[in-house]
């Protein structure tokens, strides 16, 4: 063998054995070694009755009832109103109810609350909205199929008496991890993908997957889609929604640059699905749910949030890395997604100023406003896919940079198209 040889085969070597720890590690997390099985009764959607049965769960689940900020000081359990750090969503989403209420999520118990407070639902809403807040959406489902997503949601809300809880993501017979959501298991079935085959290491992401995802409302039905068919990534995303599929062609037309927007919301489950984590095979729920222990007792903590309050529990069983170098890791990671995220939404607010002004000028050119308009949509999605993901980047640095970049360009592109509109390019 000559030395490179040698070099070559030490190195790839030492390769196999590293990734051979890091996967045997991933994999040895094994589930809580006993449990008594209590069946719950079909149909019981109370987290409390449930709890009976599985206390330590249960009182887990209840801490997320807690409002702490997180402490990388992004994200974190504080309903406060996006717009206050990033004022471009004014302008961004002008003509649309985000423009007047987009707050920062917080834990599952507050999920039917934080809807019937929201400014964004009014008398004429629809039942989808419903889709992702409470368990009843089992029965609404069983009882109408896709009809409750055209039933007043003031309706199911009156029925709807508990928030994301137990039976969202459990079989009360079993306890077995499931799906519930309708939307996804037919996401995936397009797909060729049976829900119910699923690993039990795939279910630890799907049970998250089935709400914190993207999606739109199909004109008419109001049925819920998640636009995967073309793949997960936001380019693939945005070329599907190019097809205008179920004759879907916008969210909303913005009143002043008269562009078709697209507005996203939180595609956490495809953030992560690319993304390193993802791509080795960690879970949702290996970083969210970590292991914990009360006495001798070992159980899934269901407190589902910032995994920087536990890091300890939720990236140490993997990483040999100490905390603080995890968690300065993370931050910088957020810091820099924040930063380009602030230049696109920005740039992206420049865009429709300049093709308002542009369509305002007599004689403007169409056919540049017109591009300058598709260049825009393009632009505020990829902006918008990264800032309504709930990670600040971490998920995925490497695309959700990337997307950015693009976005800026895509962005500048469009206020060069409409001064070229205008008749008062500068370049
Ligand atoms: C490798 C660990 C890891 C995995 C796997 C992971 N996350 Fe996260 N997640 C994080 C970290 C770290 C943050 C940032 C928390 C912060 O800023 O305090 C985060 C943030 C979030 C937030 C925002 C929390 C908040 O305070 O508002 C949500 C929601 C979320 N993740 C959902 C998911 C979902 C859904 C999945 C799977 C599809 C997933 N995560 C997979 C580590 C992970
Ligand atoms: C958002 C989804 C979700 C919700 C809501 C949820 N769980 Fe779980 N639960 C999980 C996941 C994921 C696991 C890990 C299962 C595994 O790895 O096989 C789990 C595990 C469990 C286990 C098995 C033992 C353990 O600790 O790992 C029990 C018991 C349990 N949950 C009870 C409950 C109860 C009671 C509630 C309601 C108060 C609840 N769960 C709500 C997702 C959820
Ligand atoms: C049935 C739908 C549903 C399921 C299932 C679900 N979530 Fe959520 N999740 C929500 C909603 C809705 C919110 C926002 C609630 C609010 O702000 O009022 C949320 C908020 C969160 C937050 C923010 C908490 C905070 O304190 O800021 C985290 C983290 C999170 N979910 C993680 C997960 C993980 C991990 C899973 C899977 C184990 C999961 N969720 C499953 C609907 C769901
Ligand atoms: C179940 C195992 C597992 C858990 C839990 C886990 N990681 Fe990882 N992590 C991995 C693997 C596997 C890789 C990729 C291979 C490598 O770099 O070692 C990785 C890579 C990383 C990287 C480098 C790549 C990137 O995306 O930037 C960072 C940073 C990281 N993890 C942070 C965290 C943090 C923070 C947590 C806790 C919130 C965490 N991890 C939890 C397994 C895990």
């Amino acid at each position: 063998m000559s030395r490179k040889q040698k070099f070559l085969a030490v190195f790839l070597g030492t390769l196999v054995l590293f990734f051979g720890f890091v996967m045997v590690r991933v994999w040895a997390l094994k589930p809580p070694s006993t449990m008594k099985l209590t069946a719950i009764q079909a149909g019981e959607y109370d987290p409390a009755v449930w709890g009976q049965a599985y206390p330590l769960q249960y009182q887990s689940y209840l801490k997320n009832k807690e409002t702490e900020p997180s402490p990388t000081g992004y994200n974190g359990s504080v309903n406060y109103q996006k717009a206050e750090r990033q004022t471009e969503i004014y302008t961004n989403f002008k003509g649309n109810p985000f423009s007047k209420d987009y707050t920062e999520d917080r834990g599952h118990l507050y999920a039917l609350e934080d809807l019937q407070h929201s400014k964004r639902i009014g008398p004429a809403s629809k039942g989808a909205c419903i889709t992702c807040k409470t368990p009843a959406i089992e029965q609404f489902y069983n009882q109408m199929g896709w009809g409750y997503a055209n039933q007043p949601l003031s309706d199911l809300l009156a029925q709807s008496k508990h928030p994301v809880s137990c039976a969202n993501c459990h079989d009360p017979a079993t306890m077995n991890l499931r799906v519930t959501q309708p939307a996804f298991i037919e996401a995936l079935a397009r797909k060729g993908v049976d829900v119910t085959k699923a690993s039990r290491q795939e279910m630890r992401s799907y049970v998250c997957g089935q709400c914190h995802s993207e999606y739109y409302f199909a004109p008419g039905s109001n049925q819920v889609v998640f636009p995967w068919d073309n793949g997960y990534t936001p380019q693939e995303m945005y070329q599907y929604y190019a097809s205008q599929p179920n004759g879907f062609a916008q969210d909303f037309i913005h009143p002043d640059s008269k562009t078709p927007v697209l507005k996203a919301q939180h595609p956490d489950y495809e953030e992560w699905l690319n993304g390193t984590h993802g791509k080795f095979g960690v879970s949702c729920a290996d970083c969210h749910m970590p292991y914990v222990r009360s006495n001798a007792q070992k159980y899934s903590s269901h407190w589902m949030t910032s995994p920087l309050r536990n890091v300890h529990e939720s990236c140490l069983p993997c990483h040999t890395q100490g905390a603080d170098q995890l968690y300065n890791q993370v931050r910088a990671t957020q810091d820099n997604t924040w930063q380009l995220q602030r230049t696109a939404g920005l740039t992206v607010e420049r865009a429709h100023k300049a093709i308002a002004k542009a369509a305002a000028v007599s004689g403007a050119n169409q056919a540049e406003l017109d591009k300058a308009r598709e260049l825009l949509r393009q632009a505020q999605w990829y902006w918008d896919y990264v800032a309504a993901a709930n990670s600040q980047g971490f998920h995925n640095a490497v695309q959700e940079l990337h997307t950015l970049g693009q976005s800026i360009d895509l962005a500048n592109q469009a206020i060069d198209a409409a001064n070229r509109a205008a008749g008062t390019n500068s370049l």
